[in-house]
């Protein structure tokens, strides 16, 4: 039997958003598996926590079969050759994605160079999409259902929402 065509989408995930989802997606119909792990951003600080992060990455994809989620706190490089994944995959949005990006695909690539890294184009809807975005306007009390999967609605509302009883 051929070898399973393991394929890694990486990223913060703090908070997935239909951006996210739509890529996850697209990558699932072209690998035999996806494994969507929740990494740490050096420069990030974090508004929801891990298990936050990967139970809202559980919940988005229940409905794609060949779809795993995990969380990493190391190399994503290192994870890849544990996994035995081909490829790593992300979203470009706008060129501003591209300069950041490319640096961490050639980074990866010294560091592992086993692992292709794809880029998939983003949606034309989900252009101006970002975690950031979403979680600026839910915390202003802003209507974000248009921009996350509606499974994780009430989780964001719940933690960022002035509106929530907390
Ligand atoms: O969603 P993000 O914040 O753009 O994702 C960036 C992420 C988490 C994929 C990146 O920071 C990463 O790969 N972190 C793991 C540590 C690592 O391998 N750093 C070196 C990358 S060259």
């Amino acid at each position: 039997m051929m070898n399973k065509r393991i394929a890694i989408c990486p990223g913060s995930f703090d908070c997935i958003t239909l951006g996210h989802l739509d890529i996850i997606t697209r990558a699932a119909a072209m690998f035999d598996e996806i494994i969507v792990v929740a990494m740490n951003n050096q420069d990030k600080k974090y508004t929801f926590t891990s298990k936050e992060r990967i139970d809202m990455i559980k919940k988005s994809t229940a409905g794609i079969k060949n779809v795993t989620v995990d969380l990493y706190d190391g190399l994503l490089a290192d994870y890849a050759a544990k996994k035995h994944a081909s490829a790593i995959i992300k979203g470009l949005r706008a060129m501003s994605d591209f300069e950041y990006e490319f640096q961490m695909a050639l980074a990866n690539k010294k560091l592992n160079p086993q692992v292709e890294t794809l880029f998939l184009t983003t949606s034309t809807e989900n252009m101006y999409l970002s975690s950031s975005m979403v979680k600026q306007i839910a915390v202003m009390g802003g209507d974000v259902s248009d921009f996350v999967p509606p499974v994780i609605l009430d989780d964001i509302l719940k933690k960022l929402s002035p509106k929530a009883k907390k």
